[in-house]
């Protein structure tokens, strides 16, 4: 496997965002059928919760994912390291920290969104990363928090970045704002400044940073990849993963056919069937496919069988070729 690099101006990434509950390692393993590009990121891992959790549970993945990245949250340079360490025995490509999750739940521990009030301490956690992995430690943040003037913030976070090491730094291109807002809402209402983080990599142009937030489609993603090294897209991947069938054609200019649904479907009941074979229930794998179809004629009958045959006792990768065949005629048959 070749090794994740990140290059400024060189090596473009596209990447899928990392999502509490829903980039979990089924949907990892979904997504990268469609994708083999792809850069995929975990949901955010407490650095604790690994260094006195359950680690296989919190860590384990399917060799399928690469390249994967793993998220941290945490600001504590040496509980950071200490997380770091333990999860690059797993083999992840990368380790990401993150700086732009706006939970009261995160804000309570110190981490997420409010460390942009904080770039000194987040560039030591990255320096404390940097010297115990080998992989490229990157951090992805927001544009500022409150009332933080956008300009100062992101500038005074990315010079601490890259004076401690960091290989890249990606950006959601809108503030948090801290007090009033829920975590979805902040998502939505503060205002995304894009050219705000275009402006910054044109003023950093040796240092790898990406873009995320309200990218809708791939020509958005291509636009995006002409002034930033890469796009990272969250909502619009999970709801409509389809999209990732023509990203390492379209964007990456692979002379490869997009993945057919039936292939992605028989893959994913013998992996649904390996999932039961160990106990787990159907539904944490089909919640992640509810959108495949998105937009098709049969969609609907599609998702209502998957949402509700997939919850039931026992069932088992039956119910998926059964969703499937709601829709199945009306994909071409090259599709
Ligand atoms: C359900 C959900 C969970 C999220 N969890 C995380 C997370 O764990 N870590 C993180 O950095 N961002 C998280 N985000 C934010 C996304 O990574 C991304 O920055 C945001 O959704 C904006 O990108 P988009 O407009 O393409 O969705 C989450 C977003 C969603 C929708």
């Amino acid at each position: 496997m070749k090794l994740l690099m990140y290059q400024a101006n060189k090596d473009k990434i596209f990447a899928v965002a990392p999502m509490m509950d829903w980039t979990d390692r089924h949907c990892r393993f979904f997504h990268r059928l469609m994708s083999k590009r792809a850069l995929l990121y975990t949901e955010m891992v407490v650095a604790d919760a690994i260094i006195h959790g359950n680690r296989d549970y919190l860590l384990e993945y399917n060799n399928e994912e690469h390249p994967l990245a793993l998220q941290l949250g945490g600001s504590d340079p040496e509980k950071l390291a200490q997380a770091a360490k333990i999860a690059i025995e797993y083999g992840y490509d990368e380790i990401n920290l993150n700086v732009g999750c706006p939970s009261d739940r995160v804000q309570s521990g110190t981490f997420g969104a409010c460390l942009m009030r904080e770039p000194a301490l987040v560039g030591r956690c990255v320096a404390a990363m940097k010297e115990v992995v080998s992989v490229p430690v990157t951090v992805k943040c927001r544009i500022g928090v409150d009332e933080q003037d956008t300009k100062i913030a992101l500038d005074d976070l990315s010079r601490e970045v890259w004076e401690r090491g960091a290989d890249a730094l990606w950006v959601h291109a809108r503030k948090a704002w801290l007090e009033g807002l829920s975590p979805k809402e902040n998502r939505d209402i503060p205002p995304l400044d894009y050219g705000r983080v275009h402006d910054l990599k044109a003023e950093n142009m040796s240092q790898f940073i990406g873009i995320n937030g309200g990218v809708e489609d791939l020509i958005q993603s291509g636009e995006h990849l002409g002034k930033c090294d890469g796009v990272m897209l969250g909502r619009v991947a999970y709801h409509n993963p389809s999209i990732l069938r023509y990203v390492d054609q379209e964007l990456f200019g692979d002379t490869v056919e997009p993945i057919p649904y039936a292939d992605i479907l028989d893959s994913m009941c013998d992996y649904a069937e390996l999932h039961l074979s160990k106990g787990g229930s159907l539904n944490h794998i089909t919640r992640h496919m509810i959108g495949l179809f998105q937009g098709m004629p049969g969609a609907r009958a599609y998702r209502q069988i998957l949402s509700t045959k997939s919850n039931k006792n026992n069932a088992s990768p039956e119910v998926l070729s059964e969703a499937y065949s709601m829709v199945k005629d009306n994909i071409s048959a090259t599709a």
